[in-house]
């Protein structure tokens, strides 16, 4: 039979083990919860130490992305449209300023057909008009594509890039 310090030194290894799990529990939930308590600067370390500052934000952004966008409404786009149509025509073929945009959405990069003033810089960043290479492009065109000929400073409120691409994605 167990004597009395065995037993005593089986019970206390038992609450030993009890408590490091306990602790092992809180550890893990702590550094596993964002935005609460300590979660925030264990978080923000993380994000410095996987070097992966640039990628987290950017997935935050898809995500947000594809809900704007599905929330795009196309009558209000048409009226974004208007900051957009004193270089563009909708009509296919039918260039002035800037390219023709009938079918610009899943369209390739600068390929408007007898459109002589591309720069070449668009299609140096993206190969086709998918919704979000709009969305990206348009809130502000000089940051996206460096040396392209679109003077025009962008679209910075996230509905009105929706809405004109919802407008735009009905040009075809
Ligand atoms: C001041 C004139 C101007 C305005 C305003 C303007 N654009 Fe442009 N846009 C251009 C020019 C010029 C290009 C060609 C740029 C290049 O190749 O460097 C272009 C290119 C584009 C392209 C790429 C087309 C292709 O064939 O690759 C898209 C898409 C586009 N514009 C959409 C828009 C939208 C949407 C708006 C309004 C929110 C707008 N633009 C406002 C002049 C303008």
């Amino acid at each position: 039979m167990f004597d009395t310090m065995t037993l005593t030194k089986i019970t206390g290894a038992l609450c030993g083990s009890l408590l490091v799990l306990l602790l092992g529990k809180w550890a893990a939930e702590e550094l596993y919860h964002v935005g609460g308590g300590h979660g925030d600067d264990i978080a923000q370390a993380y994000t410095i130490d996987t070097g992966s500052d640039d990628a987290a934000p950017a997935e935050a952004e898809a995500v947000d992305v594809v809900a704007v966008l599905a929330a795009g409404d196309a009558d209000a786009g048409a009226k974004v449209f208007s900051k957009c149509s004193a270089c563009h025509k909708v009509e296919a073929g039918a260039n002035a300023t800037g390219p023709y945009l009938h079918g610009v959405v899943g369209r390739n990069v600068g390929v408007a057909t007898g459109f002589a003033g591309y720069s070449g810089a668009l299609s140096a960043v993206a190969d086709v008009w998918s919704p979000e290479n709009l969305y990206a492009f348009l809130e502000n065109p000089k940051a996206y594509a460096p040396g392209n000929k679109m003077s025009f400073a962008g679209l910075k409120k996230p509905e009105e890039r929706a809405n004109v691409i919802a407008y735009l994605a009905t040009l075809q």
